[in-house]
């Protein structure tokens, strides 16, 4: 950064691959994970799941590095200088989805800190109908939730604001690393638990019986969420790419790991929801309500539950700050912003445009029966997600082809062309259309 005119960069090979993988492993991956996999075969949807990681996630990953490193810069510009100066919409839909991403993502990030801070103090609900009630109250309390959000979106500020290599890199080189121990720590207190075999097999027992169109479609809509695919968050990660560095091998890393944290998520949960005799449910009411009261039956619960909500914020914040990067890199790149400037007001106006989907938890903004952060995240995930990944597909394989000829290896490049051109854009078409219900 002090060098002017010089564009940033990653300083690792290893830093840029945790960063990435920082930007896909989220929430998505600890609650959102295990409960497809379980209602939907099991073993069985795994072995799915990854096959669609690796045929339709990784070359739109590759998409986005190739467009990304070769235009140097931002979703916009990048796309711009790559694909023609007409596409750039493609870009600028991708920082608008980040943003609206981000707008809702930082109210749950806060409700993290919330029980994180909740877990330090000892002060977490001790059975399922309190720590219900409490959380019901919580996220309808206007205050404390934009206070919480208020502060993640600091702390993510804080960290774009340090830069690529000083802030985004470093964060990630720190705390993925430290996600991953916590991460497996978790899974081997929940799987010695007395009765944590039900849990595995309920978890793990392929039946593929329940594998239909239905799966398969869950399986799609898991990847595309997890490995945020379509906004240009890959894109501008990897536009801070030095040339020299290979693109196929980060991609498979990135796609493996992400898969790897989701698979042993599902280790945590089921062992111990089931050796407590607790209804495996989905969602949000899952993480801040069931697990708590888990936590608090089982020995050396405390220490647990605050190791789960300090892991949940890490995975947040590596998240959150990919959404940040990518508008910032457009105030920076083609708006010629300073980065400090371009981070504080890009993420004062995220925290505004955020303040209606905090409120909207009480019961007061409802859009047509949806919640105004369901709404966002419906926008996002189901609507903005599969476009700008239709978009940034069909440019790959149809546009941009010769300078991914260039960038990639002559063994990949026919195989990544083929699944650019045609198999993601009809298994995208598919995911868009059967999602499109309100
Ligand atoms: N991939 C994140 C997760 O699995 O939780 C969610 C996400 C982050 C989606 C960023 C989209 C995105 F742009």
């Amino acid at each position: 950064m002090s060098n002017p005119g010089k564009r940033e960069q990653f300083g690792s090979r290893i830093g840029f691959i945790l960063a990435s993988a920082g930007a896909a492993v989220g929430l998505g991956n600890i609650w959102r994970f295990p409960f497809v996999a379980g209602e939907n075969g099991g073993a069985a949807f795994v072995f799915i799941y990854l096959i669609l990681v690796f045929a339709i996630g990784m070359p739109l990953i590759l998409a986005e590095f190739v467009i990304g490193r070769r235009g140097q810069g931002d979703p916009v510009g990048s796309v711009k200088r790559v694909c023609g100066k007409a596409f750039a919409p493609l870009g600028g839909m991708g920082i608008l989805a980040a943003l609206v991403i981000l707008s809702f993502y930082a109210v749950v990030g806060g409700w993290t800190i919330k029980y994180a801070l909740d877990a330090i103090m000892g002060a977490l609900g001790t059975d399922v109908a309190s720590a219900g009630g409490a959380f019901e109250a919580f996220i309808a309390s206007p205050f404390p939730v934009i206070g919480y959000q208020a502060l993640f979106m600091l702390g993510t500020y804080l960290i774009v604001a340090k830069g690529v290599g000083g802030g985004i890199e470093r964060f990630c080189t720190i705390f993925m690393p430290l996600f991953f121990i916590l991460l497996i720590v978790l899974a081997i207190r929940s799987m010695t638990l007395p009765g944590a075999a039900e849990g595995l097999a309920f978890y793990l027992k392929p039946d593929f019986s329940k594998v239909n169109s239905s799966t398969i479609l869950a399986a799609l809509g898991q990847t595309f969420f997890s490995l945020s695919l379509g906004i240009g968050g890959m894109l501008t990660y990897g536009s801070y790419l030095d040339r020299k560095e290979p693109l196929v091998g980060p991609a498979f890393q990135i796609c493996f790991l992400d898969s790897l944290v989701a698979f042993i998520s599902g280790l945590v949960i089921f062992p111990a929801v089931f050796a407590f005799g607790f209804e495996p449910s989905a969602g949000a009411g899952l993480t801040f309500v069931t697990l708590p009261v888990v936590f608090g039956k089982m020995p050396g619960g405390a220490i647990f539950a605050i190791l789960f909500f300090v892991l949940l914020l890490i995975a947040a914040l590596t998240s959150s700050v990919s959404l940040l990067e990518v508008g910032n890199a457009y105030l920076v790149d083609e708006r010629k912003w300073s980065r400090g400037k371009a981070s504080a007001v890009l993420s004062g106006a995220t925290f505004l445009a955020g303040v209606p989907s905090a409120i909207s938890l009480g019961g007061g903004l409802n859009i047509a029966g949806k919640s105004f952060l369901d709404t966002m995240d419906f926008l996002a995930s189901k609507v903005m997600m599969p476009l700008g990944g239709m978009g940034f597909a069909l440019v790959g394989g149809f546009l941009v082809y010769k300078v991914a000829k260039e960038e990639l290896p002559a063994s990949v490049y026919p195989v990544w062309r083929f699944l650019c051109c045609f198999v993601a854009p009809v298994a995208i078409a598919w995911i868009f259309f059967s999602g499109l219900k309100w």
